[in-house]
């Protein structure tokens, strides 16, 4: 028997149409991962300064979430959206440049990150908001909590993906 063309691909067109409803219909079914619409990550709080010992716009470097995360914390003098501690002046960043990684450098005369590598400036005082330069997005932001009975000032969350990774907490 001799098929037509039109014969020929009306027939091998349902079939494949078949296969893909036949797929579709009776693969295997997967559970989801637990973490699948999580959106708190399990970050280990951290000590990283005690107010009282902080020097206005004298950073001082920590890491946080982990070791392979240079951040640095700030007390600017003056209260900040997201700034803890008696004055609400306390704030943290991570230091490295949202567009190509490189180490940022706080400038205490503007009160903003500036990075070497290709000038891009983060604002320090609203929540590393990206001035100018390469980068597209802000310097991701520590979540700080302030103890007002000790002074300590801890590392609790980042706002913002860390440059270089697919997720904050490794
Ligand atoms: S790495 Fe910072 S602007 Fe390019």
């Amino acid at each position: 028997m001799s098929l037509s063309r039109r014969q020929f691909l009306k027939l091998t067109g349902g079939a494949a149409a078949g296969a893909s409803v036949a797929v579709a219909g009776t693969g295997p079914t997967q559970a989801a991962p637990a973490d699948v619409g999580r959106t708190t990550l399990p970050y280990v709080p951290k000590v990283v300064a005690h107010a009282g010992q902080l020097r206005e716009n004298t950073p001082v470097m920590f890491s946080f979430p982990d070791a392979a995360s240079p951040c640095v914390v700030v007390k600017t003098g003056a209260p900040v959206p997201g700034g803890v501690g008696p004055d609400h002046d306390i704030v943290a960043y991570s230091v490295l440049c949202t567009h190509m990684g490189c180490p940022v450098a706080y400038d205490p005369s503007a009160r903003v990150f500036r990075c070497p590598c290709h000038f891009s400036i983060f604002d320090a005082e609203k929540t590393g908001q990206m001035v100018s330069g390469q980068a597209t997005e802000n310097l991701p932001s520590i979540v700080l909590d302030y103890n007002a009975s000790d002074g300590s000032v801890r590392a609790v969350a980042v706002n913002g993906l860390i440059y270089g990774r697919q997720a904050n907490v490794l």
